[in-house]
């Protein structure tokens, strides 16, 4: 074989191979002359601008644009030929014929042909979906973005060092720069331990390792501005993998505030707590007084008017019947005021409680109680006396007497059982009755202002009063009282 006829052979295989790839490429292929004019298009591109080979070849190439896009791309192209300096890559969104808006990915070049001249070739991708899916991501990020450094609360996000210690702040928000007095710069420079008041450093830790282990945390925190100003603030930590890498994010709110308030209101707490306390000792001091004031006057006189209707009795003689009987009349009427004014000083204050303690003064308690209103009364008392402090016992006694006034008033009970013991360092007392039982309605209504003062009582002197109510089967009023010493917290005199 001459080597003329080989080359001719080659040329040919090269056409068919050519010709192979033309069709075959899932890119959309078209040939255009110097005028614009669409020399050949592959199926692909049929594909891409919707229309068929036919009614393609031999026309102008911004025919498959809409309308009005048409003149201004053949324009452009008829420049960009003519001045040889055509855009070899570019992504473009057009509007197609039949209205449809898509983004194509062009690569174009010119190719000189023998016998033909300066043709182009451009490779065409439709990108739409791409480039959608870029969009629509860019507008997300755009949206966290704006959420981000729109948010009421500081936000950080920090990387976490190889030790997993504290990590390095990758992000903050506008409001944690502005808060802090730190720019975005000087913030992504520092380490979390810097914007913390050192005495918190220790909380801080504690909970960046439950975050290692619970990866989500919440925790109380002050902040430590750069002019030093401290912010209490409630810090939600989230811990997340990002880009492979162990990453907290972190949302402070300030809670100053709040805190304030807090302390204010604890404060007012404790203040009045303590008021109530001095009221309440001024008013056992005051009942304990009179009582004694009228035993000691009252008695006093009655006792000498008893002697002395006693001693004018044994002068009258025999004859007198009638002023003797009006004598023993008066005597009897002084006997029975005495056994009142006995009842009306030990309603103040029953002496027993002072002389013989609480267990006696329970007793009397409980037996005054069963004979007034005919529930029946079952006692369990220690042995021997307890030693408790008078305020204590005060405050327990009183406690057991509203807690009796509830059960006439309100339970409808039979029975009562009152069981009194020391286990360790407490003293309890328990009175059960069997009646229609406490609702929770009721136990935390704030006008039942015996049970909170029953509470308060106990409260005040470290102890305490729980009730729990069975429907139909009855109330149990428990109180528990150290009997050591549990130092009253007072509130100091500050200025705020
Ligand atoms: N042992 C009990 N059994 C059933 N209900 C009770 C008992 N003790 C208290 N309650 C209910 O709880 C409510 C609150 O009791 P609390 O002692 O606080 O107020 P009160 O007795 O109504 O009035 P006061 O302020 O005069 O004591 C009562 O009104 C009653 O409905
Ligand atoms: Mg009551």
């Amino acid at each position: 074989m001459s080597s003329e006829l080989e080359l001719e052979e080659k040329i040919n295989k090269t056409e068919t191979l050519f010709g192979w790839l033309w069709e075959l490429s899932v890119d959309g292929m078209r040939l255009l002359d110097s005028l614009g004019r669409i020399m050949m298009v592959n199926d692909a591109y049929c594909r891409v601008v919707e229309k068929k080979k036919e009614d393609l070849v031999g026309k102008i190439f911004s025919e498959v644009y809409a309308e009005p896009e048409r003149e201004r791309l053949l324009t452009s192209y008829l420049i960009d030929a003519r001045s040889n300096t055509i855009k070899t890559h570019f992504e473009r969104e057009d509007t197609l014929w039949n209205g449809k808006k898509c983004w194509f990915d062009f690569s174009n070049s010119f190719i000189e042909i023998p016998e033909i001249g300066k043709v182009t070739l451009s490779i065409i991708k439709n990108i739409t979906e791409r480039k959608r899916s870029e969009l629509e991501l860019k507008d997300s990020e755009e949206k966290y973005r704006t959420l981000f450094n729109n948010a009421n609360d500081a936000v950080f996000v920090t990387l976490l060092s190889e030790g997993k210690t504290y990590g390095d702040f990758i992000e903050v928000n506008e409001i944690a720069c502005e808060r802090l007095g730190y720019t975005k710069e000087e913030f992504l420079k520092l380490s979390p331990s810097a914007i913390i008041l050192p005495g918190y450093i220790d909380e801080f830790n504690k909970y960046n390792e439950k975050l290692l282990k619970e990866t989500h945390v919440v925790y109380e925190l002050v902040h430590r501005a750069k002019d030093n100003h401290q912010i209490f603030v409630e810090v939600s930590s989230h811990l997340f993998t990002y880009k492979g890498k162990l990453t907290v994010l972190s949302v402070a709110r300030d809670i100053t505030e709040r805190k304030k308030a807090e302390k204010k209101l604890s404060k007012t707490s404790m203040r009045l707590r303590n008021l109530a306390s001095h009221l309440q000792s001024v008013r056992e001091e005051e009942r304990a007084t009179i009582a004694r004031e009228i035993h000691d006057e009252l008695g006093q006189v009655l006792t000498v008017l008893k002697i002395q209707i006693a001693l004018l009795s044994n002068k009258l003689r025999k004859d007198q019947k009638e002023l003797k009987d009006k004598l023993d009349y008066v005597s009897g009427l002084i006997d029975s005021t005495v056994g009142k004014v006995q009842r009306i000083t030990a309603k103040l204050r029953p002496n027993i409680l002072d002389e013989l303690g609480l267990i006696p003064a329970i007793e009397w308690q409980a037996n005054e109680f069963q004979n007034v209103t005919g529930i029946q009364c079952s006692l369990s008392l220690p042995a021997e006396e307890v030693n408790l402090e008078e305020e204590k016992s005060t405050a327990i006694f009183r406690i057991f007497q509203e807690a009796l006034t509830n059960v006439m008033r309100h339970s409808s009970a039979k029975i009562v059982s009152i069981l009194l013991q020391t286990i360790n360092n407490l003293m309890i007392l328990k009175i059960n009755d069997n009646g229609i039982g406490i609702n929770n309605e009721q136990l935390s209504a704030s006008k039942s202002l015996g049970i909170i003062g029953m509470k308060e009582r106990a409260l005040l002197l470290g102890g305490e009063v729980i009730i729990e109510g069975t429907p139909g089967k009855g109330t149990e009023v428990k109180v528990e009282m150290p009997l050591t010493n549990i130092l009253k917290q007072r509130v100091d005199d500050d200025n705020d």
